[in-house]
């Protein structure tokens, strides 16, 4: 089976958003992308990453969430549309979850914009989970940890949320399904790279906990804008692949606008990973790494 992975996109907008004008992180936030994601995040590197996903063939298409910057209605509407060739080639197929900055405030997360973008990318309000039953032996298990915190950029990965997850977990390891997870935040970093704590999912320990129980094949996020591979040390059943941002601009080629692309057996192994990375200037294209390969 061939799953692509891909996040963090961040299509932006520069309007204000007149509601959410007294709002504390509404100015936060476009203080921060005046400066900064306006250079970062030039929105022809996330098209050529949509386009180039487009021309490839798989089985699964996820996205761990991050459409959006200020969770602003016309970024949603933004990407949603730039979505609408994917979900039209995967349909369900095309497997969606939030990130922190599609819930960024309190207003955009009551209005449900995310869901109005996204109806199939919607979770269970009760649980917040989704699932979606590739084969027999395939399940995809999404869930959505974002809170609209007032100027952080973390997750919380509630008590409720862990028990929701934990039946799900038991009853597709009963199943004798093998498990494709994805979440939005890392729980574990390689070392060297350090979160800063206002960016950390908070409770990951409980999650961490589930994945080492019910060994999830791979755990699909994004979050930090690197793209990695690691089995860590406490979960090392478990893949956790960081598909680095979609849409960003960097010298550093891990941190590069792209995806990650991965073979996965009938038998519930990891067989190849290749890291999917976007050039642009002179030599604008793709360039294809393969990163793992099972007895490499
Ligand atoms: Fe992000
Ligand atoms: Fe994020």
């Amino acid at each position: 089976m061939q799953v692509i992975h891909f996040g963090d996109i961040h299509v932006w907008d520069l309007k204000v958003a007149w509601t959410d004008l007294f709002y504390l992180k509404r100015w936060l936030g476009g203080a921060n992308l005046l400066l900064n994601r306006r250079k970062k995040f030039p929105p022809s590197y996330g098209e050529a990453v949509v386009a180039e996903i487009l021309r490839q063939e798989a089985d699964l298409v996820v996205f761990s969430g991050d459409m959006t910057t200020t969770s602003l209605p016309s970024e949603f509407t933004r990407c949603a549309e730039r979505f609408a060739p994917l979900r039209e080639k995967w349909g369900e197929r095309f497997f969606v979850i939030p990130g922190n900055h599609d819930r960024y405030t309190p207003r955009s997360v009551k209005a449900g914009l995310y869901e109005a973008a996204f109806p199939y990318g919607t979770v269970d309000p009760e649980t917040r989970l989704r699932t979606l039953e590739l084969d027999p032996n395939w399940v995809v298990i999404g869930f959505d940890c974002s809170e609209p915190f007032a100027v952080m950029s973390n997750g919380l990965f509630t008590d409720q949320l862990a028990d929701a997850l934990e039946a799900c977990l038991e009853q597709q390891r009963n199943a004798g399904k093998n498990i494709i997870l994805t979440g939005h935040f890392p729980y574990a970093y390689p070392p060297g790279i350090l979160p800063g704590t206002h960016h950390l999912l908070i409770k990951a320990e409980r999650l961490e906990a589930l994945v080492a129980t019910y060994q999830p094949v791979v755990y699909l996020h994004g979050h930090k804008h690197i793209r990695w591979l690691m089995n860590p040390p406490s979960t090392v059943h478990t893949a956790c692949i960081n598909c680095g941002p979609a849409g960003m601009k960097s010298e550093h080629p891990a941190q590069r606008a792209g995806f990650v692309r991965f073979t996965l057996s009938d038998q519930g192994k990891l067989e190849k990973v290749f890291a999917v990375q976007y050039e642009a200037g002179d030599d604008e294209g793709f360039e294809e790494q393969c990163v793992w390969e099972t007895g490499a």
